[in-house]
């Protein structure tokens, strides 16, 4: 017993002052210039940079934890199951690579050997935009809590344009975390005055409040009405770029009267008080949109209802479908899953005449701080009479770290106001589809932009 205890030990020991041949200017920070500094520089979307030996050094043993863990790059969604523009991941060869060198010592090596850092546009990552706007700023307060708001963008232009892509950017603090804007379109006569509502609106306020608040943005025609609404006309999330579709695909109409609306717009913990003050670059095109994109919503607010409906008792974890009947061929291009805080994993899929099976997305384990909108490689076709199902968990314990309540309390959506009296702290399973009436070929056409 005795000696392998000792030979354990030896063991142990042996692997501990392992050294390595790896060096950081040679082999590792390729790896980070490429997969993590995207987000992880200065003005980038992290909250610290990993541009150079020194920060990589400082911060390895997390950065060994968050990249063999695969939390880092943030790519939740299951490369097993389908594949998606933009993935952010590590090969099993870097995470080896990188844990070899950490766990032997983290070698500086010789900065000659150091690959240039990536290039990193910093007004637009899409090109010269024609007109840039800008919301209010706001106040982040330094509590260390994740802050959600609405903010609305009103937009006057001499006339009515056509937009081929928005690109939201949040300033050098970097504080934004996600960000959905919806475009509202007025018709000229419905509305005098697009700039008397509030602009602001803090999610977490008493729902009592809530309501007037969201009443003194103002949003709706003159005679009470609601506008038009172009969901999804840009959205947001670090390190993500803005999506542009190629020439024919896309785009919409901008009234001379719009808000813009951030609904809703995330900030992430931060330990000191700090403003932020975020742009939104618009792309005009001079021709109408051939191919305009249309959404389709399953779940909460959406097209089909949620089965059991989505309420959710304190200390339980649920499981909740939804499933919305396809009458016509259609190519999807963009889907975007979304549950708040309690959700524990997301499955999308749909299920063909033929009894086929169509893989969309699968999460299996949900993130909120990580809401992408997935665009597929090549459009997807879903054959008319499919069937859209979506699968979703929650988890409303206490053994849920980002459970809200503690003790946990019965969470639910709330449709009340449209669902306008939707906060964080209540509960969402809705799946977003962008979609077009199929055409011949589409499944062969690229979404990878221009
Ligand atoms: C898409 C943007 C993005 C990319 C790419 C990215 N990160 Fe991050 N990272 C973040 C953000 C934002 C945070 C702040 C925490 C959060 O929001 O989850 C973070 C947090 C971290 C943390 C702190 C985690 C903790 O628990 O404190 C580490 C370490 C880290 N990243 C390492 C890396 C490494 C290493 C890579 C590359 C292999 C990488 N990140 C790639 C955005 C990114």
């Amino acid at each position: 017993m005795k000696t392998t205890a000792l030979y354990i030990l030896l063991i142990a020991f042996v692997a501990c002052t392992h050294k390595t041949d790896l060096t950081f200017s040679k082999d590792i920070a390729p790896i980070v210039f490429e997969n993590c500094t995207p987000c992880h520089r200065s003005g980038g979307a992290a909250p610290f940079s990993l541009t150079n030996f020194k920060q990589v050094n400082r911060k390895r043993n997390t950065i060994l934890d968050v990249t063999q863990s695969g939390y880092m790059p943030p790519w939740p969604a299951d490369r097993n199951y389908t594949h998606f523009i933009g993935e952010r991941y590590l090969s099993e060869n870097q995470k080896d690579l990188l844990k070899e060198w950490i766990t032997g010592g983290a070698p500086e090596g010789n900065p000659i050997d150091l690959p240039p850092l990536p290039d990193f546009p910093k007004y637009s990552n899409i090109g010269v935009p024609d007109t840039t706007v800008w919301f209010d700023s706001i106040y982040i307060s330094g509590d260390s809590r994740d802050k959600f708001f609405i903010a609305t963008l009103p937009i006057n232009l001499p006339t009515d344009k056509y937009v081929k892509a928005m690109e939201f950017l949040p300033n050098k603090n970097n504080l934004v975390h996600h960000m959905n804007g919806r475009l509202i379109n007025y018709d000229y006569d419905s509305k005098q005055s697009i700039t008397n509502g509030n602009r602001i609106l803090n999610l977490e306020v008493p729902e009592e409040e809530y309501v007037e608040q969201f009443k003194a943005l103002k949003l709706a025609n003159d005679d009470g009405s609601r506008p038009n609404h172009i969901n999804s006309a840009v959205n947001y999330l670090p390190g993500v770029q803005a999506n542009l579709y190629p020439d024919g695909i896309g785009g919409f109409q901008m009234n001379r009267k719009s808000i813009l609306m951030a609904d809703d717009i995330h900030f992430g913990p931060i330990p000191q008080g700090k403003w932020d003050h975020s742009r939104v670059n618009i792309f005009f095109t001079d021709s109408a949109p051939k191919r305009p994109i249309n959404e389709v919503m399953l779940g909460t607010n959406g097209e089909s209802k949620i089965i059991p409906p989505l309420v959710i008792p304190p200390n339980k974890k649920t499981k909740h479908t939804s499933y919305l009947l396809i009458p016509q061929d259609i190519s999807i291009l963009t889907i975007n899953p979304h549950m708040h805080l309690l959700g524990t994993s997301f499955k999308s899929y749909a299920i063909q005449p033929n009894g086929d099976t169509i893989r969309l997305v699968n999460i299996p384990r949900w993130d909120f701080r990580w809401q992408y909108f997935y665009t597929f490689p090549k459009m997807v076709k879903i054959p008319a009479g499919s069937t859209i199902y979506v699968d979703a968990t929650f988890d409303n314990t206490e053994r849920n770290p980002n459970n809200p309540n503690n003790p946990p309390i019965e969470v639910r959506e709330r449709l009340d106001y449209g669902g306008a009296g939707m906060r964080t702290t209540d509960e969402m399973l809705q799946f977003i589809i962008s979609w077009l009436p199929y055409e011949d070929g589409d499944e062969n056409i690229s979404l990878k932009g221009n």
